[in-house]
């Protein structure tokens, strides 16, 4: 993953560099740590400046520092990865192949099928020198983050850049929305001294009906965040982007009837794996479990194999497999998204080669907080408790204080019954479970040293939980077992895969049930085609800037564009049934894939998330609602440290 940033001015009195400061020139290092490069475009005849920088993280084929620049003086800077859709040979980088095939473009509606027919996540910026025009754009799912800010006066400067900085006082950022790719004409906007931006948006067909009715709407979503002195269009042919994916099928088929003579009305009702089995007994469902195996299996490949082992080969000699570095990582709650994707890696990640389980514990503040609440905790929990007490926990150096109870969270006791299980998978794989134990002094430290920058320009208390969560988790420092002894590790893993996409497709989240409760099968199905349309403004934006920060790249496999594909063309009732209980029937299609493939007991754990399962919601105050706007984030000054 790397940063990009670019800033343009348009009268020459205000110079580039006052808008683009040492912090943001760090955040963006952070991301990409292997080569930083600047490169300022002067047209002093049409009275605009471009400043672009661009900080390579270095995945595959050789360092391709950014910006490029062509004997044309067009600009490129490329913050993606092409897994599929435009050819990218073995040895050869991604960004080189796609600035040559944008250099080639003789059309709008060249450049936009070029960029419809990627497969995989990105943002990007490009400067078309000979029209004087700058192209910039996110994904179909937002996977990669871009934020901008527009100046308030007028005439002066524009900013794009994959992360920011939080200051009270500064201009305020923005998600760019992953509606489209945008356009803005230089030399027009020179002329008439103002900002306007030309969007071209994805649509599932452009040939579709009620294309304008649709593209209204679009525009107003993207406006109304504007301020007012800036203008966005439609080219007037009506250009846009070919969507990536097939739409939802909100086809609502009876749970038996879609297959005559089955037995699954007959299925006990229980939460057992037995459950399961009955389902995979039917022949249908068999066939489709398999179906989305093959499926989710290639989108797992193409993320653990596209990315550089060559460290390993250039020296000749086949490490010891203690010495094998891993490469991969998986935020590993245990839980039935990240059990199936650690499994799924293994067929593909060499055998010699350790996959690290980066799980992620807050200890509690006080152990009185949790008194107050109304959870109930099971017995396991409760007598682990006693042991650790705020002062035997904190008067203890790191080592030793990993081997007490502080850090047993739900979510590390079902990540170690999880090992446990992939042990039995494939016994010969070295499996690094890494035990991330976060102390509140250190959560407060980085907090605003650190995460409050990356999740800006995001501020609830949700966005507070997950970021922090995610992001002591992909750095993934903490302590390995060694022969029953637990020593200090750190995951040099530079792939992190996550688990983002399972509930929201597949009906995870306990709101689902909610939903499906009070307006049935239609209402659920607006409500998960409704997530999924906002998932770049909800987390994936978020996500890639935590993630980013540790010179690491998230990938998501259950965003796949196939796999999205192939969840979107599935009736509901194939991927979940919420009459089920808790445990089975929310994202039963995942779980009963989970069955096939040899899991047991995780492929039946109901959905915690991330914040409660790891704690950290625990340690603020209760009567907190997830979204509201997160003091934490905000007010450094009064924060006592
Ligand atoms: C990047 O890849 C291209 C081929 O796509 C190759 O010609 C070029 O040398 C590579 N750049 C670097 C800096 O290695
Ligand atoms: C709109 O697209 C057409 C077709 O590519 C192009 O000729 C025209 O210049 C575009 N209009 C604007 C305002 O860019
Ligand atoms: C349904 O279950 C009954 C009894 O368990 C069994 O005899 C029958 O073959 C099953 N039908 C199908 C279509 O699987
Ligand atoms: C399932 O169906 C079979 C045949 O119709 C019947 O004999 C059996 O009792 C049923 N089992 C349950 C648990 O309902
Ligand atoms: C806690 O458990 C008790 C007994 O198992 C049950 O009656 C009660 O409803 C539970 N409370 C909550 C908040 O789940
Ligand atoms: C939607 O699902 C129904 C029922 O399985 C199927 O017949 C139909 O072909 C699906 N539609 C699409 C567009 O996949």
């Amino acid at each position: 993953m790397c940063g990009i940033c670019c800033v343009v001015t348009l009268c020459s009195q205000h110079a580039t560099h006052d808008f683009f400061n040492e912090d943001i020139l760090c955040h963006l290092r952070r991301r990409g740590p292997d080569s930083s490069q600047q490169l300022i475009k002067t047209v002093p005849d049409l009275s605009y400046e471009c400043l672009f920088s661009g900080h390579v993280l270095h995945l595959r084929g050789l360092v391709t520092p950014q910006p490029l620049e062509d004997a044309n003086s067009n600009i490129f800077l490329w913050n993606g990865e092409i897994f599929n859709g435009v050819h990218v040979g073995d040895l050869e980088n991604d960004t080189e192949v796609m600035f040559h095939h944008l250099a080639l473009c003789s059309s709008e509606e060249e450049m936009l099928s070029l960029f419809s027919s990627v497969r995989g996540p990105w943002s990007f910026i490009y400067y078309q020198a000979s029209r004087h025009v700058l192209w910039f754009g996110r994904d179909y799912f937002g996977r990669r983050s871009l934020l901008w800010q527009f100046s308030n006066e007028v005439n002066s400067a524009f900013c794009l850049t994959s992360v920011s900085v939080y200051s009270e006082s500064g201009h305020q950022w923005q998600e760019v929305p992953a509606s489209g790719i945008f356009k803005i004409d230089l030399k027009a906007c020179t002329a008439t001294k103002s900002w306007s931006l030309t969007l071209f948006p994805w649509k599932y067909s452009c040939t579709e009906k009620a294309v304008e009715e649709i593209f209204i709407h679009v525009l107003d979503q993207v406006s109304k965040d504007l301020p007012n002195h800036i203008r966005v269009v439609m080219n007037e042919s009506k250009l846009c982007l070919r969507a990536p994916v097939i739409p939802l099928n909100k086809t609502i088929s009876e749970a038996s009837g879609q297959c005559p003579g089955t037995n699954i009305s007959n299925i006990t009702h229980t939460v057992s794996v037995e459950t399961l089995q009955d389902f995979l007994a039917e022949e249908h469902k068999k066939k489709l479990v398999c179906q989305f195996i093959d499926i989710l299996n290639e989108a797992v490949k193409r993320r653990v194999l596209s990315l550089f082992r060559a460290e390993d080969q250039e020296t000749r000699e086949v490490p010891s497999m203690s010495n094998r570095k891993a490469h991969i990582a998986v935020l590993f709650s245990g839980g039935v998204d990240s059990m199936v994707l650690a499994a799924l890696a293994d067929k593909h990640v060499p055998l010699e080669e350790p996959i690290d389980l980066l799980n992620v514990a807050f200890m509690l503040k006080e152990q009185a907080k949790q008194k107050g609440t109304s959870k109930n905790r099971t017995s396991r929990e409760v007598q682990l408790d006693p042991l650790c007490s705020q002062a035997s926990c904190q008067d203890l150096d790191a080592k030793t204080r990993a081997r007490f109870s502080c850090f047993d969270v739900p979510d590390r006791i079902t990540g170690r019954a999880g090992l446990k299980e992939l042990e039995a998978i494939n016994p010969s794989r070295t499996w690094n479970f890494v035990e991330i134990n976060v102390t509140p002094q250190e959560l407060k430290k980085i907090r605003q040293q650190r995460i409050t920058h990356l999740i800006y320009p995001l501020d609830t208390v949700l966005d507070d939980s997950i970021g922090c969560a995610i992001w002591f988790a992909s750095r993934g420092e903490g302590f390995i077992s060694n022969q029953g002894e637990l020593k200090p590790y750190r995951s040099p893993a530079k792939v992190v895969l996550t688990g983002i996409g399972a509930d929201e497709q597949l009906a995870g989240y306990s709101r689902h049930r909610v939903c499906f409760k009070k307006y049935g099968f239609e209402g659920l199905n607006k409500e998960l085609e409704m997530e999924l349309d906002r998932i770049s403004s909800r987390n994936l934006g978020r996500d890639d800037r935590i993630i980013g920060d540790h010179g690491k790249e998230a990938r998501f496999p259950f965003l796949d564009e196939d796999v999205v594909s192939f969840l979107n063309s599935l009736p509901i009732l194939e991927k979940a049934d919420l009459t089920l209980p808790r445990g089975i029937g929310e994202k039963l299609l995942l779980r009963l894939a989970a069955k096939e493939f040899g899991l047991t007991a995780s492929a039946i754990l109901p959905k915690r998330a991330v914040q409660f399962g790891s704690r950290i919601a625990k340690l603020e105050s209760n009567s907190e609602k997830a979204s509201d706007t997160c003091s934490r984030l905000k007010s450094f000054s009064v924060d006592e440290l």
